[in-house]
């Protein structure tokens, strides 16, 4: 029998989830901007509950704009489905309430996103559901973690600000048949690069906000799985309410036509601005999982598909030193988040890590000289060009 030929990543980017042949003709989705739907007649209402008619009732329940982008998301990550949500802390928040019931336990890793950990440490252990924090890519240490009440493991790859990589088949071989639901937050690879699901990741959750929109212009975050899994989730979403906007998903939407194009060049420009860091004299260390001189490169290489536009770097060891540089870049804008078309750059230290002492957050390896550096789709040229004059 012919094979069916696999439909291209930028095809589906363009015109998977999309509205085609909407009441106005337009090639676009239409951004249904409403908050409630209203019915012809009472007829409707009955057709409504009886679940016989494929319409939508409340915002809060789901819009035409975050269905169709949600579609295209699925497309890309070659989930079955795909629930969509305000923002990536909405994504995880709402994930992990819908999944874990009092008395469970969860595992996750100690480099995983800053408010992710706050909320397992915090929220969740005030809902009697134990956490325990494992050393990213220990993998006995995450094996000795696993508990009978083991529900969740939770983890992310890249990490940040290190990019350090979780070996997916390594993580698999210690997971499969336990039972226990593998979630991968993927943001930081995108479903461009990396397919946490092909390695058996039970469910994968991106911060929309950075690559996957793309323009600095929205928060939003998703959770892509089987739809066993997916349906509880946007059952409890109704509940929770972290819905996206009609707008946003238009956004979004728009966003994901140029992914695959976006991607390539936050691949390319990222690869160029390591090596350039790499090889300057003020740059103390460059992490970067494109290097060979990074840590989990080998992993990066056989896992990956490209590593993205996140460079992290080492300038003297010195806030001051740090500010001073970034005080200097003039086309690099200085702001939190990544993924963008705009370069950012930021400052772990005095940005993310303000409110815990020194000691502490040299404890978890945040240095006074670290710099984030999130590059965008601008010429690489430029970029470096102006990276280099700060240092200089
Ligand atoms: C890896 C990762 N996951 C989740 C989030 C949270 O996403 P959002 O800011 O869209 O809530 C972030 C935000 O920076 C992140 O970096």
């Amino acid at each position: 029998m012919k094979k069916k030929k696999k439909t291209g990543f930028s095809t589906m980017a363009v015109h998977s989830g999309e509205i085609r042949y909407n009441e106005y003709g337009s090639i676009t989705t239409p951004i249904v901007q409403t908050s409630t739907f209203i019915f012809k007649n009472t007829k409707e209402i009955k057709e409504l509950a009886k679940k016989t008619a494929g319409r939508f009732e409340y915002g809060r329940y789901g819009h035409p704009t975050q269905i169709a982008a949600e579609g295209k998301l699925a497309d890309l990550e070659g989930a079955e489905d795909a629930v969509l949500f305000s923002s990536g802390m909405s994504a995880i928040t709402t994930t992990l309430f819908s999944l874990l019931h009092a008395g469970d336990h969860i595992i996750i890793t100690d480099d995983a996103y800053k408010r992710t950990l706050d909320f397992c440490l915090t929220c969740l252990e005030r809902f009697n559901i134990e956490c325990t924090v494992v050393k990213m890519c220990d993998y006995d240490a995450i094996e000795k973690a696993i508990k009978p009440n083991t529900k969740v493991f939770f983890s992310e790859s890249p990490t940040n600000p290190y990019l350090n990589i979780m070996d997916l088949e390594r993580l698999m071989r210690i997971f499969k048949g336990k039972g226990i639901l593998v979630i991968s937050d993927s943001t930081f690879a995108t479903p461009y690069n990396q397919r946490p699901l092909e390695y058996g990741i039970d469910i994968v959750i991106h911060s929309a906000t950075k690559y996957l929109g793309g323009h600095n212009d929205l928060l939003s975050g998703v959770m892509l799985a089987k739809k066993k899994l997916t349906d509880p989730v946007r059952e409890y979403l109704k509940i929770t309410g972290g819905v996206i906007d009609p707008h946003s998903s238009y956004l979004l939407i728009r966003g994901l036509k140029t992914f695959e194009l976006r991607m390539q060049r936050h691949n390319e420009s990222g690869q160029k601005v390591a090596e350039f860091l790499e090889r300057h004299p003020k740059v103390k260390k460059v992490y970067y999982p494109g290097l060979r001189s990074h840590q989990h490169h080998n992993i990066a290489k056989k896992q990956m598909k490209g590593f993205g536009g996140v460079v992290t770097f080492e300038v003297e060891d010195n806030i001051a030193c740090a500010l001073n540089f970034m005080s200097r870049l003039k086309i690099i804008c200085i702001g939190p988040s990544l993924g963008g078309v705009e370069s950012l750059i930021t400052h772990p230290a005095t940005v993310s890590y303000y409110s815990i002492s020194r000691k502490e957050r040299l404890a978890l390896g945040i240095k006074d000289g670290l710099i984030r550096f999130a590059v965008g789709v601008e010429n690489v040229e430029d970029i470096i060009d102006d990276i280099n004059q700060a240092l200089r």
